[in-house]
């Protein structure tokens, strides 16, 4: 059996994944890169903004299309989408017969047997579980880069968000299962490591939690190879502690890098967003974080027309932004989401609005992320070679490319005949592009 995976959202959607094709690949299925080449296909799908009813719809209807309307390829969808709206996804395509929500990624491999053997038959698993469920691992060829759950799901409740909704109560993963699989993922070649989580630093504050907190965590994380890069996502301003921030200079091997999302500017919004911090406390985290790594790399997110948001408290997220220096940022129109507070809220923003905004904010971040790629110009570092680049430069060698200490994509030319995929390649940046630095090879 053939099956093609696509995968909407965020890296733990990009995790789960590709920790689902492990598996199927486990079983013998080969993976195949279109939808017309195989007999299933999942979609792993996301709501956090958008339309996301339409765009499964719409990916459906796709499917539907380039496999020919044959009733014998097998749709499942998982993932957030399929968390909220279950059994109605039958509903979407004649070829769904199986729905999983975001804790049913363990059971899809056999759903996919059972359902693959008995045509006709639908499967819809969207029950929540009380503990982290530990899922075995994929064996197989490791990319460079590795990404490792720590937990799942989110207590905050931000007035806008779905993912409390969609990923359920928080709930942390054994320090010890942690440590394991990152363990193995660098014997099996990685030489960087993501830890994943909704709120990672609040990883272990629940009733799941082994009483390791982050900060031990990440401690236990970074010893086990002090050559291999470690990073995390995604953070919450409440909740890093002075250990957390410690850790930025008492760990070398620990990135450089830290995407904090702040999502508004103006203390009032951040009320409303129950995000509780305010702007004062987020300047002062951020400050700390420098003077514990100089060179920390600071990018975030940020939302625009939030309900109630006035010019002057838009001014004020500009503001901080400009204050903050973040070398680059994910900014999105405020959307309303069902079940979310935000989306009782009565004084909704236009949408002409929003954009106009939007449109501001992007501006200034194209600002100022130029400022932060030329300011890398003649700085040595080091790239981890990833892949070729899709364009290949003229000039002598192959075009290669990879992500420096702090995140950013980085092309570097590499003689002929050498595969440096996996490779840490030392190099001087040369020159600055509008999302990308261009270096040579230190020799
Ligand atoms: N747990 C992470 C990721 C949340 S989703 C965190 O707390 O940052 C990623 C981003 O999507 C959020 O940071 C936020 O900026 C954006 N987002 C979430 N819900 C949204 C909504 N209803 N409208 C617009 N943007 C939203
Ligand atoms: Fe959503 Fe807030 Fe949780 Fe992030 S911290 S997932 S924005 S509720
Ligand atoms: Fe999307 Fe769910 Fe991730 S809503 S951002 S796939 S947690």
């Amino acid at each position: 059996m053939n099956f093609h995976i696509i995968t909407f959202g965020c890296q733990m959607n990009v995790a789960d994944s590709e920790w689902l094709a492990g598996m199927l690949e486990g079983r013998g299925m080969t993976r195949v890169g279109t939808a017309a080449e195989a007999d299933v296909v999942l979609l792993n799908t996301c709501s956090v903004r958008e339309k996301p009813e339409l765009k499964v719809r719409s990916a459906l209807g796709r499917v539907l299309q380039e496999t020919g309307g044959r009733r014998s390829v097998l749709v499942g969808v998982a993932g957030c989408v399929a968390q909220q709206l279950g059994e109605t996804l039958y509903s979407y395509s004649p070829q769904v017969r199986l729905v999983a929500g975001t804790d049913q990624t363990a059971s899809i491999p056999d759903a996919v047997e059972l359902l693959a053997g008995s045509p006709g038959r639908t499967l819809c698993l969207t029950g929540f579980t009380k503990t982290y469920h530990e899922r075995p691992q994929a064996k197989g060829a490791q990319s460079p880069t590795a990404f490792v759950n720590i937990m799942q799901g989110c207590d905050n409740f931000c007035t806008y968000c779905i993912v409390p909704f969609t990923r359920g109560r928080q709930k942390s993963r054994a320090a010890s299962a942690v440590v394991d699989e990152c363990r193995s993922v660098l014997e099996a070649g990685a030489r960087e490591i993501t830890l994943l989580g909704q709120n990672v630093n609040a990883y272990g504050k629940d009733k799941t939690g082994d009483g390791t907190s982050f900060a031990e965590l990440l401690r236990r994380v970074c010893a086990l190879d002090p050559t291999a890069r470690i990073r995390y996502v995604t953070p919450h301003p409440k909740d890093m502690t002075a250990e957390d921030v410690a850790a930025f200079a008492e760990l070398p091997n620990l990135c450089p890098r830290l995407h904090l999302p702040m999502q508004a500017g103006a203390d009032r919004v951040l009320k409303r967003m129950n995000r509780r911090y305010d702007h004062e406390r987020f300047a002062a985290l951020v400050d700390d974080l420098r003077r514990a790594r100089p060179d920390l790399a600071l990018s975030t997110d940020l939302i625009v027309g939030f309900p109630g948001e006035t010019e002057e408290e838009f001014q004020e997220t500009l503001a901080m932004v400009r204050r903050c220096g973040f070398m680059s940022s994910f900014s999105f129109c405020y959307s309303d989401r069902p079940g979310t507070r935000a989306s009782t809220f009565l004084d909704k923003i236009a949408a002409p609005v929003q954009l106009d905004r939007l449109q501001r904010l992007q501006a200034l971040q194209d600002e100022l992320t130029g400022e932060w790629l030329a300011g890398r110009v003649g700085q040595r570092t080091e790239v981890l070679v990833e892949q070729q680049s899709p364009k290949q430069g003229g000039g002598a060698g192959v075009s290669w490319q990879g992500r420096d200490p702090y995140g950013a994509l980085v092309h570097v030319a590499l003689a002929e005949g050498e595969n440096p995929v996996g490779q840490v390649v030392p190099v001087t940046i040369t020159s600055a592009f509008r999302h990308s630095l261009h270096a040579e090879r230190l020799v």
